[in-house]
């Protein structure tokens, strides 16, 4: 079962898509990224995350995430990338229906009315807060913050809040950094070098994920494996490494007149790294009037909503489907009389329906006129899940620097914020 490899492309119903071209822009972009020289090279840090977390921080985390499940529940404070990794990995790892230790998020929105009712929740619970934020001064985590510093401290004393609070945070002076200052808060570091939407594997995911129970160390082992696959100098083409043949389909789609990427899976735990992926191909690569729009879907519950608009919409979308091949051991039941005529399924593992509709879904959408690259992967544990968070960021690092733009900064995100200022401040 170890030598399964975490991830296999399937090309097959790559139609209509050039990929030769574009895999020889990638390989160019794949050389800029490794040497450094390409636009906003000061934020490589991420490259190195898997392994360049010393063993003291990880002990710490996970001392503070023991700390924390000792108490009633954790509320995560952040938005974009400080809040995306961490409930993606969540979601991955937790079922839906057991018991899991409660981790609510705030900051991600300004909805008053989420603000009240998650309030009225917490009420009377001793509870623990991380707040997260690289640059210590965004409006939305600043003001979820405000209002949960103002439950506790109306409910704790200062030593109590110094255990029921920690600080993920930015080297540089900000307003979060004189807050945590000031109370003596404990305070986990956001590495200069690594941005927002590439920190997932940094104290900014790891803190949430080790607090909700999950185990970081196998997540970075997940992670270690795809660096050493993807950066691996002897994998230098598409048929070799997996990376390079993502981002070359991507280009390859974009200039065949694709606009729309959608990203599909079978699994509702899976979701949430459907947001991850967006922000992180979002906001790295949405920018100079260039990029693939990225959109997801979930099967099959979207094949009874957007799949109409899959099938026969306009076409300019492409698709990447994440299957994966291992699922629980349940069946569909025989009925007695065949009496709903579903017969032919009578004791089929029900994971091989669920296969069978995305492989039938992607072979529809071909003959629709939407090409596929299909990723297997076996299964969804840390492991795996580790290895696809760092798949999909080096990724992202080539499509963006063979489309030409620069994948670490985000200049659009500013437009609102200044716009918000001037009507407050009014
Ligand atoms: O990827 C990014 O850099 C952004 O999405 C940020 O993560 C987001 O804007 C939050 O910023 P901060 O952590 O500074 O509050």
């Amino acid at each position: 079962m170890n030598d399964t490899p975490l991830l296999t492309l399937d090309l097959s119903h790559a139609e209509g898509v050039p990929l030769d071209a574009a895999a020889a822009d990638v390989r160019k972009a794949r050389a800029t990224l490794e040497s450094g020289s390409g636009p906003g090279a000061k934020m490589l840090g991420w490259l190195e995350l898997p392994r360049r977390q010393p063993a003291t921080e990880l002990a710490r985390i996970r001392s503070l995430a023991e700390r924390i499940r000792a108490l009633e529940a954790l509320v995560v404070v952040g938005i974009g990338g400080s809040y995306l990794g961490a409930a993606a990995v969540m979601r991955a790892l937790s079922g839906p229906f057991e018991p899991a230790f409660p981790v609510l998020f705030a900051g991600h929105n300004l909805d008053a009315d989420y603000y009240k009712r998650l309030l009225a929740h917490l009420r009377g619970k001793r509870y623990a807060v991380n707040v997260i934020s690289k640059s210590g001064g965004t409006t939305e985590p600043s003001i979820a913050f405000r209002l949960l510093w103002g439950d506790l401290s109306s409910r704790f004393g200062p030593e109590e809040l110094e255990r029921l609070v920690v600080v993920t945070t930015g080297a540089s002076p900000s307003g979060l950094k004189r807050f945590q200052e000031q109370y003596g808060l404990d305070m986990l570091e956001v590495p200069d070098d690594v941005g927002g939407r590439f920190s997932v594997l940094s104290p900014v995911g790891l803190l949430p994920i080790a607090a909700a129970g999950h185990d970081i160390g196998a997540l970075l082992d997940g992670a270690r494996k795809a660096m050493a696959l993807v950066r691996d100098p002897a994998r230098g083409d598409v048929s070799s490494n997996p990376a390079l043949a993502y981002a070359a389909f991507r280009l390859a789609a974009y200039r065949a007149g694709k606009k729309i990427e959608m990203l599909s899976s079978s699994t509702p735990r899976l979701q949430l790294l459907a947001e991850w992926w967006k922000q992180l191909y979002g906001e790295s690569e949405g920018k100079g009037g260039k990029g693939l729009f990225p959109a997801a879907m979930s099967l099959t519950t979207d094949l009874h909503s957007l799949g109409q608009w899959m099938q026969d919409g306009e076409r300019v979308v492409c698709e990447t489907a994440l299957d994966v091949t291992e699922g629980a051991a349940i069946d569909v039941p025989p009925i007695a009389g065949n009496i709903d005529g579903l017969g032919y399924l009578d004791g089929m593992p029900i994971h091989t329906v669920d296969r069978a509709a995305l492989h039938a879904t992607l072979a529809a959408h071909r003959d629709g006129g939407v090409p596929s690259l299909r990723m297997e992967i076996p299964r969804i544990d840390a492991r795996t899940v580790g290895f696809l968070l760092y798949f999909f960021e080096y990724a992202c690092g080539l499509s963006a620097y063979a489309l030409g733009v620069n994948p670490f900064d985000q200049p659009g995100v500013e437009a609102y914020k200044k716009n918000m200022k001037a009507l407050l401040a009014r």
